[in-house]
């Protein structure tokens, strides 16, 4: 991880002044780097220890793309923190953080594009895809307010576990596994991407400090896993009410805490933490399939970080 971060700086750097020091500000405000750490565990469980260059680089890709989606998620979420600290829009305003944004994104794709890693660059690619679906999808559905269970699963496979499915997938693909393992181990990556975005919705309903905003997902009409899950235990009466308080008071303080008692009622919450395990379960089954070795061990306890995180 050392070197990765060297490299990762690296790739960043650019010679505009302003640019600069926003990549300097990103680079010191680093998060837990969960993605760079599953490319390179999968690439050593399935290269039987041995990484390389292309490895390093696959991370690099990854986290890149990673902090250009954070970046430009602040400004769609008009959100002002990351991190434990101001986000790039809070402290740049929208204008910088859109282009800072777009920077990084072509800095991920052009280091594929420069190394001839095209195989690398097709996995990422229809990630970045898939992010811009997910977030557009979970737009409307905020619009609409009628929000299912399975397009909820949709919502958050394409905005979030896509990333975590495409670290495993080029951490294979950078030690050139077979189609088939680059695919099982995508699969992995995905389900525990899916476990990974239900905690990130739990924690918007707890009051532990995370580095982030809470309570932030009512207030942009995003209905997440534990809400849907109370509307649907709900009379028609409550639902209107519930609904009602998302649509016209999503912004009001005392509606909202009644919003999170009834979903807290209901039992929104530990629906969703069973459904965390679910998804937890269903990847471990898939890793176990895998060879025992410590590379093995160490994805394991990754799995078990995503639900268990405090931040
Ligand atoms: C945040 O991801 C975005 C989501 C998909 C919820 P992380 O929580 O991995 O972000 P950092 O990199 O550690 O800050
Ligand atoms: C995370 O979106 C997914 C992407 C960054 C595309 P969220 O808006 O749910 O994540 P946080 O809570 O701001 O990190
Ligand atoms: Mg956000
Ligand atoms: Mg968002």
């Amino acid at each position: 991880m050392e070197l990765f971060e060297e490299k990762f700086t690296e790739s960043m750097s650019s010679k505009v002044a302003l640019l600069n020091r926003i990549t300097h500000f990103i680079v010191n405000r680093k998060g837990k780097q969960m993605r760079p750490m599953l490319v390179f565990l999968t690439a050593k469980m399935l290269g039987k220890g041995r990484i390389n260059e292309r490895t390093y680089r696959g991370a690099s890709i990854i986290e890149l793309i990673h902090t250009a989606t954070l970046v430009h998620d602040d400004v769609v979420d008009g959100s002002n923190r990351r991190r434990g600290f101001f986000s790039i829009n809070a402290l740049w305003k929208n204008k910088i953080a859109v282009l800072v944004g777009d920077y990084l994104l072509s800095k991920g794709l052009l280091l594929s594009i420069e190394n001839e890693d095209f195989d690398l660059l097709k996995t990422i690619s229809v990630s970045v895809r898939e992010m811009s679906q997910g977030e557009l999808l979970q737009i409307e559905k905020a619009r609409t307010l009628n929000i299912t269970e399975e397009v909820y699963y949709d919502i958050i496979r394409q905005k979030t576990a896509t990333l975590l499915a495409s670290c495993c997938a080029i951490g294979a693909q950078s030690v050139r596994c077979n189609e088939q393992e680059v695919k099982k181990i995508h699969l992995f990556g995905e389900l525990i991407g899916m476990a990974f975005q239900i905690k990130d919705d739990l924690f918007d309903y707890g009051e532990e400090k995370i580095g982030k905003p809470l309570g932030i997902d009512i207030k942009e009409k995003k209905m997440t896993l534990p809400l849907i899950y109370a509307l649907n235990m709900a009379s028609s009466s409550e639902k209107r009410k519930i609904i009602n308080i998302v649509k016209n008071y999503n912004r009001n303080r005392e509606k909202v805490l009644e919003l999170i008692q009834f979903v807290k009622h209901k039992g929104g919450l530990s629906f969703a933490k069973a459904r965390m395990e679910d998804f937890r379960k269903r990847a471990l089954e898939l890793l176990f399939e895998f060879p025992k070795s410590e590379y093995r061990d160490a994805l394991e306890l990754m799995v078990s970080f995503v639900i268990e995180r405090k931040i």
